[in-house]
């Protein structure tokens, strides 16, 4: 086991931010939170990571464990000139040939020296998933890592980590609202609402009466949805892998969120 929470509570502001957090991740394998917003996810990666410390419960934290967290919002001045390379730098103590690893594995090597003002909101996703994964952690945490990404970026983006736990065999703690895409590259879902509400495989919390009353009826349509059927690729560079198949395939798929999307909205 790489790290454990049991029982862990946090209290800050005479409340109780989340309590009765029992949870694991082992290695090479994706632990997902959701909830709504306020419902104290990004609290319980931090007390996952040892960032805050639990006023209650026990957690544990493998010995010499290295592990790197994106966070869901980073304070920096991006109107600075500023490389994506000398970003890399910045809290690393990384080699040039290192870089260029950390930078092909999530494919925008060729942004290596273009500004970090400059970049698009799925590129941006990918250098803070490059610098998280420069030192090989063992135990990943993303804080909302496909924030600002359309809807192919973020299936791009799960893929993107599941290669990476596959290659690193690390732990992913993965924070994300996007149940529709998210349920298909997780391996357990913890469902939180200031305390576990369920939790368990995608499909044992899709069809538990806590995550329906947490999230209603009208998110299921959105779960049933996501197949993945795009058999083209757009790479980074511009680039497009393209077999026969690719447009109707598409198409349908495009068209299956536009109904999921209808419904959601009439429900
Ligand atoms: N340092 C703090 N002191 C007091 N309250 C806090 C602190 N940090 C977070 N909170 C509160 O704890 C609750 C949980 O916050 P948290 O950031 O964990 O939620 P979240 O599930 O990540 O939400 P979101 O989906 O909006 O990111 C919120 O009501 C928040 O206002
Ligand atoms: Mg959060």
């Amino acid at each position: 086991m790489l790290v454990s929470l049991e029982n862990a509570g946090v209290y800050k502001s005479e409340r109780w931010l989340v309590r009765g957090i029992t949870m694991h991740v082992e290695p090479g394998e994706i632990v997902t939170l959701i909830g709504p917003n306020g419902s104290g996810k990004s609290t319980t990666a931090k007390m996952a990571l040892g960032v805050l410390k639990a006023d209650e419960g026990k957690t544990y934290r493998r010995q010499d464990l290295k592990a790197s967290y994106v966070p869901q919002k980073l304070d920096v001045n991006w109107t600075l000139p500023l490389s994506v390379s000398r970003f890399m730098r910045l809290t690393n103590k990384a080699s040039h040939s290192e870089i260029e690893t950390a930078l092909s594995s999530t494919q925008i090597l060729h942004l290596a020296q273009k500004q970090m003002s400059q970049l698009s909101g799925g590129e941006f996703q990918r250098v803070l998933l490059a610098r998280a994964i420069l030192r090989s952690p063992d135990f990943l945490v993303l804080d909302e890592p496909v924030q600002g990404v359309d809807f192919n970026g973020e299936v791009a983006l799960y893929k993107l980590i599941d290669d990476i736990r596959h290659k690193l065999n690390c732990g992913v703690l993965l924070i994300s609202h996007d149940l529709h895409v998210v349920m298909s590259t997780t391996d357990r879902i913890i469902c939180l609402n200031g305390h576990i509400c369920c939790s368990g495989t995608p499909a044992n919390v899709a069809s538990s009466n806590e995550f329906k009353s947490l999230f209603g009826e009208h998110a299921l349509p959105g779960l049933s949805l996501y197949k993945h059927r795009h058999d083209h690729e757009h790479l980074l560079d511009g680039q497009i892998n393209q077999s026969s198949k690719s447009k109707s395939n598409l198409k349908q798929n495009n068209s299956e969120k536009n109904r999921a999307l209808r419904k959601t909205k009439n429900a």
